[in-house]
C-alpha cells in the first residue's frame, strides 16, 4: 500500500519526537522541518498533507507546486495564512485547530493586563537594579472596571469569566450575539463605539479577515475612552497601526499589550535585516515597533499566547486526530 505522505514545516524538536510517536509508520511516511515552509522545498510536489504554522504562508504558488496535496492541517486556530479559496477551488480541505488554547491565550491576556494595571514590568527592571522605590509604580484596580471584549467567541468568554472572577464588568461587541450566554455570564453586548467609549480595557479576541481588517481604526480611535488599556493577542491587522501609534502618542491609550505586532512574520529579530532581502514598509514596521518598546507603557510579547505545555499537547493531538480522522473519512476539524 502507497504510504500517505505529510510534511510539517516550522516543526521544533520536541513537537517532532510527539507527532513521530503517533503515527503508524506503515501507514504514514513523515517529514519535519523546523524551517518555516518554502516554495523551494522539494518534499511539496510528492506530498498529501502539509502541516504549517501561523508563519508559513500557503500562498497559490505553494498549493500549485503541491500537485498530490489533499490536505492542509494548520496547528493554530486562525488560518488568515492560508488561501483558503483558493485551497478550496483546486478541491484540498484545510483543517484547524480551535479549541486548544481558550483558557491559555485568556490567561496570557490577563497576564498582560495584570502586568500594565501593576506596573510589573516596570517594578521588574528597577528591582534588578536593586532599586526599590514606589515612584512611579502605583497601579489600579481591576475589581469594578470595564472591560470590552471584541469577539465574544471561544477566547472571549473565557477572558470575560476570568474578568468575572476579578470583580469586573464586562461588555462585549460581536457580529454574533448569544443571549443565553449573555445572561448566564452576566455581560451586555454593546455596539463597537459604545465599548470603546464605556471599557477601561478593550481586549480583541476576533479572527483577523475582511470584516475585521481595521476595525479599531483613524475614524474611530477619537471614540476610545481616554487612558484605556489596550490588549491584542488576535491578530494586528483588527487594528489600524497608525491608530495604536496615534492613540499611544496622544495618550488615547493609557497603555497597551501586544502579543501580535505589525510585520512579526517577516521580522523576527533585528538581525534578520542583514540576510533577508527586506521591504520599505517593513523597516518602517520595525522602527515602529523599536519606538513603542522604549516606552514604559506598552509590553509586547513575541506571540507566544498560545505557548503553554498543556495546549501544544492539545494542538498536536488534534492535528493528528484532524489528519487520521480525514483519510478515515470521520469528523474532523474542517475550515473548508
Ligand atoms: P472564535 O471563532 O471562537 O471566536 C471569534 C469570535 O469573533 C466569534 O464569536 C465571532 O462571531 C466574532 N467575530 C467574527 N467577526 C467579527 C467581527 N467582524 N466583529 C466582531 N466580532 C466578530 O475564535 P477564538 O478561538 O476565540 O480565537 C479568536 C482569535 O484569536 C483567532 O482567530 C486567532 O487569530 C487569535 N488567536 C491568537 C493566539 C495567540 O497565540 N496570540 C492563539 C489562538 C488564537
Amino acid at each position: 500500500m502507497k504510504k500517505i505522505k505529510i510534511a510539517f514545516f516550522s516543526i521544533p524538536a520536541k513537537e517532532k519526537n510527539y507527532l513521530n510517536k503517533k503515527f503508524d509508520k506503515s501507514k504514514y511516511e513523515l517529514f519535519f522541518f523546523k524551517e518555516e515552509l518554502s516554495l523551494d522545498s522539494s518534499v511539496l510536489k510528492d506530498i498529501d498533507v502539509l502541516s504549517v504554522f501561523i508563519y508559513d504562508k500557503v500562498e497559490k504558488s505553494i498549493i500549485d507546486k503541491a500537485k498530490n496535496l489533499k490536505l492542509i492541517a494548520t496547528r493554530s486556530t486562525g488560518y488568515n495564512h492560508i488561501d483558503i479559496e483558493y485551497a478550496k477551488k483546486k478541491n484540498i480541505s484545510v483543517c484547524n485547530v480551535p479549541y486548544y488554547g481558550e483558557n491559555t491565550v485568556a490567561e496570557h491576556t490577563f497576564a498582560l493586563i495584570l502586568a500594565l494595571s501593576r506596573n510589573l514590568h516596570k517594578a521588574y527592571i528597577r528591582s534588578q537594579q536593586s532599586n526599590f522605590s514606589l515612584d512611579g509604580l502605583r497601579g489600579f484596580d481591576l475589581r469594578g472596571k470595564t472591560i470590552g471584549v471584541i469577539g465574544a467567541g471561544s477566547i472571549g468568554v473565557h477572558v470575560m469569566k476570568i474578568a468575572k472572577g476579578f470583580g469586573m464588568n464586562v461588555v462585549a461587541y460581536d457580529v454574533k450575539k448569544n443571549h443565553i450566554l449573555e445572561e448566564l455570564l452576566d455581560f451586555k453586548y454593546v455596539s463597537l463605539d459604545e465599548l470603546l467609549g464605556s471599557s477601561d480595557i478593550i481586549t480583541l479576541h476576533c479572527p483577523y479577515n475582511d470584516s475585521t481588517h481595521h476595525l479599531i481604526n483613524m475614524k474611530n480611535i477619537d471614540k476610545v475612552k481616554k487612558g484605556a488599556l489596550f490588549i491584542n493577542t488576535a491578530r494586528s491587522g483588527i487594528i489600524e497601526p497608525t491608530a495604536l501609534y496615534y492613540a499611544i502618542d496622544k495618550g488615547i491609550f493609557g497603555g497597551a499589550g501586544l502579543d501580535v505586532f505589525e510585520g512579526e512574520e517577516l521580522l523576527k529579530e533585528e538581525n534578520q535585516m542583514l540576510t533577508k532581502n527586506v521591504s520599505k514598509e517593513n523597516i518602517e514596521a520595525l522602527l515602529k515597533r523599536n519606538l513603542l518598546l522604549r516606552r514604559e507603557n506598552v509590553i509586547i510579547t513575541p506571540h507566544m499566547a498560545f505557548d503553554s505545555h498543556e495546549a501544544i499537547e492539545r494542538i498536536l493531538q488534534t492535528t493528528y486526530e484532524n489528519i487520521i480522522s480525514f483519510f478515515e473519512n470521520k469528523s474532523y476539524y474542517k475550515v473548508v
